[in-house]
């Protein structure tokens, strides 16, 4: 039985290492770069880095080689937390069992440390891009692009857009399928993508990943959406019953929290099915996709 607590305690702790590195380059350190380690360092699961590193591993990639691009993924994710926090946004108060960075900081800083993150995900992607050997670097110039693509306005952008834009209707399934897909499920499906494709995956190993990956990303935002239903807000470290408040479509509001809980488990089944396709090098994944509807944080 694959040990999915260790695995995370054994990847989380370099990811965490060399997040705290890159946030120490700035010495001494700003009000800016306060804000941002702030948030960075507040926790979170790691869920990018982790898929990340996996996805690397599964295809018999190293992991100290995709650590960076790892790392990056983390700081694209906690500037997009910071500013789906704002005011203007979500108006949440607390992330990560912590006051959000606005509230501890102020919206200006956090709205320029939520840049600043976005920009140095680019700078240490480059610089590793730069760094490899000169026969991968075609492969992470390929992944630089896709994740500047899903991180920007044809993916989560967009995703985020959708999410405030439609707050107060009520959309189709259809519609909050594709709204998910990209908030959530584009970060998600890169995470993996680009850990698979720096480590020289096959094509068809890319294409059987990124099934994988879609699954999982759809069902992870699925799992959010219920557990700001269902959830415990001291283990999620964030309110709950926000998304009713604010009139959010959400998967539980159009299909009730059964209806929500069943295709979040068939999400799972999907990407678990993809993955017969590899031996027990998937392990790992494996687990990863089984969290995803089990976690409760
Ligand atoms: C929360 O992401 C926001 C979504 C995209 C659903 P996570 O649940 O991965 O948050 P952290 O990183 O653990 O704080
Ligand atoms: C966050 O989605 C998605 C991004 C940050 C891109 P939500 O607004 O649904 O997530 P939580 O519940 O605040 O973490
Ligand atoms: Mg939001
Ligand atoms: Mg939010």
């Amino acid at each position: 039985m694959f040990d999915l607590k260790a695995y995370l305690n054994d990847v989380r702790a370099p990811v965490d290492q060399l997040l705290q590195h890159y946030l120490s380059a700035q010495s001494p350190a700003t009000r800016v770069s306060h804000a941002m380690t702030y948030s960075v360092m507040a926790g979170g699961k790691r869920l990018r880095p982790v898929l990340c590193i996996a996805a690397a591993e599964t295809v018999g990639g190293s992991r100290e080689a995709v650590l960076p691009l790892a790392c990056a993924l983390e700081f694209i994710h906690t500037y997009s937390l910071i500013h789906d926090d704002l005011p203007a946004m979500d108006n949440d108060d607390k992330r990560r069992g912590k006051p959000t960075c606005h509230v501890q900081f102020d919206e200006a800083t956090a709205i320029l440390a939520g840049d600043a993150l976005l920009t140095l995900a680019f700078e240490i992607l480059a610089a590793a891009g730069t760094r490899c050997a000169s026969e991968d670097q075609s492969r992470w110039l390929l992944a630089i692009t896709q994740i500047a693509s899903a991180a920007g306005f044809r993916g989560m952008i967009e995703g985020q857009m959708r999410d405030m834009a439609f707050e107060g209707t009520v959309i189709s399934t259809v519609e909050l399928e594709s709204l998910h897909r990209l908030k959530t499920g584009k970060m998600i499906e890169i995470s993996v993508g680009s850990g698979a494709l720096v480590s020289g995956a096959s094509t068809r190993q890319q294409q059987l990943l990124q099934v994988y990956a879609q699954n999982i990303g759809l069902a992870f935002q699925v799992v959010d959406d219920i557990l700001n239903v269902k959830g415990d807000p001291e283990r999620l470290g964030k309110a709950t019953g926000t998304d009713r408040i604010r009139g959010k479509n959400t998967y539980p509001s159009l299909l009730g929290l059964s209806g929500a809980e069943a295709l979040a488990g068939q999400l799972v089944n999907n990407a678990l099915k993809v993955l017969d396709a590899f031996d027990n090098g998937a392990d790992c994944l494996r687990a990863i996709a089984r969290y995803v509807i089990e976690r409760n944080r």
